[in-house]
């Protein structure tokens, strides 16, 4: 018996007032649909078919790498409806476990019991008890404790209403069945809908088992309407990620103020201060400490490399034993070598920083080669762009720059060369030589500043 996922994600979302498709909103970062997608493959089915509707164009276009079958639903008459779209490419043999487009943080575990416990005869529902059933279908129930069907909040009696176990939506059928009970579906109810639920009560009329699965943790079928419910499971999903990491031996000093957007791999006596946020792929290397309020976006960072609080680093190679921040900010393309040092309001983008060297004050190092043992004072600028084009700056080793010199690209500075603070580098200079470039100082005695006349004189006058 194969099984065949059914994803729902015509929806339109309005709740939201975005200009994305529900399904499109990003839980740490991805899409919503992404992690259901995921969740789905990783259940090893025959086939994933995602019925899509609204902004269909745009979900595609964003996930039409994804290994599923794209399946429309022109118009949205229902969840029966929606799975109908479906069924002509799913064989009678198989089991159908249809999931929800906004339903993303259920685990894989529960699926699969969910899955096993129909064993592809019975038809299995995925439950939850709630404090406040409101807006759910409620499970009703027989003497026996025997599922008899759903009932829609809308369509249901006061003493239905009072039902707290709800349907989550999720759900398993074999396909011959319910190829057969979708057919026979109609719309005479409060919505005007073709409501999946109802193939429930068509199970038991045809003495098909029920069974139930209730889960635990009710955010495992916490669906996403609005903004607050996004940021409610961008929380779980956050903690959740969190105390994986912990476990696995990363030190976060707060895990509540830690967001991972992507993937972290990190070695031993990883440490992680508050309001750090990580983003896309990001690797840290044993002894790595990253302090308060950092961002570090597709970066690598080396063995015992320490970032002080407040720093930026996006797509960077940091080598080993480097010392960055605090307020430090490494664009793309920044590689340093082991033991450099960058340190406040200093910026750097697509520059080679050779070992040992340091840029320690305030300084734009930009399109730049430079050495090791190098050091930069204070203030330095890469004047790399000329308005139309940019270039290259080449500092070779053991180069020592005053504070405040502008080297305008492209230019060279040879190794062990010198340049003098306050100047203005528009020459190559050679190894070993000094170059400054700025105006002679001049000394007057006794110099006397302009002052001005007083009002009171000037009318006197
Ligand atoms: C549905 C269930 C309800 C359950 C609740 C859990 C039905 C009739 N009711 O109600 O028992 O408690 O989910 O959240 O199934 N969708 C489509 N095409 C459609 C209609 C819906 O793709 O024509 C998709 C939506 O995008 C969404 C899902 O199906 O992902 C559920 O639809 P929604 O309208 O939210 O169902 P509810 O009324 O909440
Ligand atoms: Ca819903």
């Amino acid at each position: 018996m194969s099984l065949h996922i059914v994803i729902l994600a015509a929806g339109q979302g309005t709740r939201m007032k975005s200009r994305l498709p529900k399904v499109l909103q990003p839980l740490g970062d991805r899409p919503l649909l992404t992690h259901v997608v995921e969740t789905a493959l990783a259940l090893k089915p025959e086939r994933v078919h995602v019925v899509y509707g609204h902004g269909g164009d745009v979900v595609q276009d964003r996930l039409g790498y994804l290994d599923v079958q794209w399946v429309e639903q022109a118009e949205q008459k229902g969840t029966g409806h929606a799975v109908q779209q479906a069924m002509p490419e799913i064989p009678d043999e198989a089991q159908v476990l249809v999931l929800y487009g906004d339903v993303p943080l259920t685990s894989i575990e529960t699926l699969q019991y969910l899955v096993d416990e129909a064993a592809g005869r019975a038809v299995s529902l995925l439950t939850m008890t709630l404090d406040d059933p409101a807006g759910y279908g409620r499970i009703v129930r027989d003497d026996s404790a025997a599922i008899v069907g759903i009932v829609e909040q809308k369509d249901a009696t006061p003493a239905q209403q009072a039902i707290r176990e709800v349907n989550t939506g999720l759900l398993t059928c074999p396909a011959e069945r319910l190829r057969h009970w979708l057919a026979n579906l109609d719309n005479d109810n409060a919505q005007g809908e073709y409501y999946l639920t109802d193939v429930i009560a068509k199970a038991v009329h045809d003495d098909v088992p029920v069974v139930s699965v209730q889960v635990r943790d009710t955010w495992e079928a916490a669906g996403v309407n609005d903004k607050r419910q996004l940021a409610t499971l961008e929380r779980i999903f956050q903690q959740r990620q969190a105390e994986q990491l912990m476990m696995q031996g990363l030190t976060l000093k707060d895990p509540a103020r830690f967001d991972l957007r992507g993937s972290l791999e990190f070695g031993k006596d990883v440490i992680i201060d508050v309001n750090v946020v990580l983003e896309g792929q990001v690797k840290l290397a044993d002894g790595v400490h990253v302090g308060p309020n950092c961002v570090l976006r597709n970066c690598e960072l080396g063995e015992d490399t320490q970032v002080l609080e407040n720093s930026v680093i996006e797509h960077s190679r940091i080598g080993a034993n480097c010392h960055i921040g605090p307020f430090a900010r490494l664009r793309p393309d920044t590689v340093l070598a082991d033991k450099a040092r960058i340190g406040n309001f200093v910026e750097t983008k697509k520059a080679n920083i050779g070992p040992g060297s340091k840029i320690n004050h305030l300084s734009y190092v930009g399109d730049a080669e430079v050495g090791r043992d190098v050091n930069i004072g204070a203030g330095v600028i890469t004047c790399n762009y000329d308005g139309a084009y940019k270039h290259k700056t080449e500092i070779g080793d053991n180069v020592f720059v005053g504070s405040d010199v502008q080297l305008v690209a492209p230019v060279k500075v040879a190794e062990g060369a010198t340049i003098g603070a306050g100047s203005t580098i528009t020459k190559d200079v050679e190894a070993g030589q000094l170059a400054v470039s700025r105006a002679r100082q001049i000394s007057r005695d006794g110099w006397l500043r302009p002052s001005k006349v007083s009002k009171k004189n000037v009318d006197q006058e």
